[in-house]
């Protein structure tokens, strides 16, 4: 579908995982059906755009971002007939569809690696990265993301293969132009069914410098591959030859090490993506996470950007721990502090993420047992972190803290049995607290979590200073506080966010910030001046007095 330049910039797009979103069928797995079940509720959200993580056919040893064929549905999900419906209900509403696109590795099931692990003859051998044994073992030392060797042995070809994520998950050998053709052509046949735009999974590590394989070396593939020079010329081909003619929304998966790579992904003059979902570890996140630190980083890729580029705002996502428990207080100031998220994420520069059930403020979940969890990668971790001399007790809780499938327990949508999320036995733990956190519960009460995002999209919808408005930071001395300035054509809006449990003082006439409250997480209105004393975790947008 054909678009005009830059109106990614005015979406709200909602990401779906769909394995936990709603289940049609009592089989206990999201499908496709119960999306489009639930696009009323979208709607009355008030979003504009949906993006729906992997719906391809898949093993699901990755759940979905492992494609074993890119042209079909995954049967679990549904039929091409639904996804098909799905499109044309949500374009009826005036919402964009997004897909995901998981281009640097495939699943071991697909037809190309089954044909390419037979024989070096295979017409898809070239679709991989084989290499010889070195010394009877791998070619180097490089680890997997989810562990282990990044390398695995074929005995067929008597070679190993290159995963950087699982070994079910092979990469694809971007240097290959037949690889690249035929990834543009999948690409393609999905614009062609009329989508909107494209996330695009963990695409910084393309490019590989094989050629300089040392066997010591003993890194992380991703951490030895990142953001090469070749990578960022596949990336430019692709867009370039798919989504930009008719200005699809590109956002990319990337790894930013520097500000210099903000700039390389997304800024116009590079001809990459429209904007970059910066990948960083939840357990990095969790121990040097601060409001401070956030605000740094936060105003340091706004000052990069302004003038060529734009950002994706999101706080959580399917790989993230809940925002409410990792930047919020989910016990103490739950609400509050769900608000407060949601008025920092829409008030920002950028174009706004809500993943599925933040804006009901859904929190972690602790699985009593590691067996309980079905992610790979916090399996993983709670090996690697046994395997280093953890005792099994801290490993589980330090797993429990970043595991994935805190934002992957099904969408809380009521408190009847599984929370309406299915009639069967759902694929994964319910969250407990479902009697009290759902969204029946929120949906026309006019103080909930849920009305709070209606209202900020409705802001954003109806004022384009949150859109367009240029950002300023202010009140830069309190480690606890988040403020700045929002410009447009006459219009200046203050957005203070009082990041901590504790009650905190603004002096409001020290830098000229009287106006008129337009929205807080606390209940005050009319108009402000002098000091005030913002209570815990309270958001405030004012409009100054011009
Ligand atoms: C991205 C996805 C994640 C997946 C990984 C490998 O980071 O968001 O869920 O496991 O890529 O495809
Ligand atoms: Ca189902």
């Amino acid at each position: 579908m054909k678009h005009k330049q830059d109106w990614f910039k005015e979406l709200v797009i909602y990401q779906i995982y769909p394995r936990s979103f709603q289940d049609s069928n009592g089989d206990g797995v999201g499908d496709l059906k119960g999306v489009l079940q639930r696009l009323d509720y979208l709607a009355e959200l008030g979003v504009n755009a949906l993006w729906l993580s992997p719906v391809y056919a898949s093993p699901n040893v990755d759940n979905g971002y492992d494609v074993s064929d890119y042209r079909q549905i995954m049967p679990e999900f549904g039929t091409m007939d639904d996804w098909d419906a799905l499109l044309a209900e949500a374009h009826r509403r005036g919402m964009a569809l997004i897909m995901d696109l998981v281009l640097n590795h495939t699943s071991d099931q697909h037809p190309w690696f089954q044909s390419a692990r037979q024989s070096r003859d295979s017409p898809y051998s070239g679709f991989y990265i084989w290499r010889d044994p070195v010394n009877g073992g791998p070619p180097n030392g490089w680890r997997a993301v989810f562990g282990g060797s990044a390398w695995e042995y074929v005995p067929e070809r008597g070679q190993y293969y290159l995963h950087s994520f699982a070994k079910e998950q092979p990469d694809l050998n971007w240097e290959d132009p037949q690889v690249r053709a035929a990834v543009h052509d999948i690409v393609r046949w999905w614009a062609d069914k009329g989508v909107d735009g494209f996330r695009v999974d963990a695409i910084s590590y393309l490019d590989k410098h094989l050629e300089a394989l040392d066997p010591g070396d003993g890194r992380i593939c991703t951490a030895a591959c990142t953001n090469l020079p070749g990578t960022h010329r596949y990336i430019r081909e692709l867009v370039q030859a798919t989504c930009a003619p008719d200005h699809l929304m590109t956002v990319g998966e990337v790894t930013c090490l520097c500000l210099e790579d903000h700039w390389d992904y997304t800024a116009r003059s590079r001809g990459e993506f429209d904007m970059a979902i910066p990948f960083v570890s939840p357990i990095e996140e969790l121990q040097g996470w601060s409001p401070r630190q956030m605000r740094a980083q936060i105003n340091a890729v706004y000052q990069k950007l302004r003038l060529e580029g734009w950002w994706a705002r999101f706080l959580s996502n399917h790989d993230k721990p809940r925002q409410v428990s990792l930047y919020g207080d989910a016990e103490r100031h739950w609400e509050a502090s769900a608000k407060l998220l949601a008025a920092l994420l829409h008030t920002l520069p950028g174009t706004p993420f809500i993943y599925q059930g933040e804006e009901i403020g859904m929190t972690n979940i602790a699985l009593p047992e590691i067996g309980d969890y079905d992610d790979i990668d916090t399996q993983n971790l709670y090996r690697s972190l046994v395997a280093a001399g953890v005792e099994e007790k801290e490993a589980l809780r330090r797993a429990q803290l970043a595991s994935r499938d805190n934002a992957r327990t099904p969408m809380q949508w009521d408190s009847s049995s599984n929370a309406g999320f299915s009639t069967g036995a759902p694929w994964l733990p319910i969250n407990p607290n479902y009697t009290a956190i759902n969204a029946a519960e929120q949906r026309g009460r006019q103080d909930s979590i849920f009305t709070f995002y209606q209202t900020l999209i409705r802001l954003r919808r109806e004022h384009p200073v949150l859109i367009h408005g240029d950002y300023t930071p202010v009140l830069e001395e309190d480690d606890n506080l988040f403020a700045y300035l929002r410009r447009w054509e006459g219009t200046t809006w203050a957005v203070i966010h009082n990041f901590g449990p504790a009650p905190q003082r603004v002096p409001l006439d020290r830098q000229n910030l009287s106006g008129k409250a337009v929205l807080s997480n606390c209940g005050r209105s009319g108009e402000l001046e002098g000091e005030i004393i913002l209570e815990p975790y309270e958001s405030l947008i004012l409009e100054l007095d011009s």
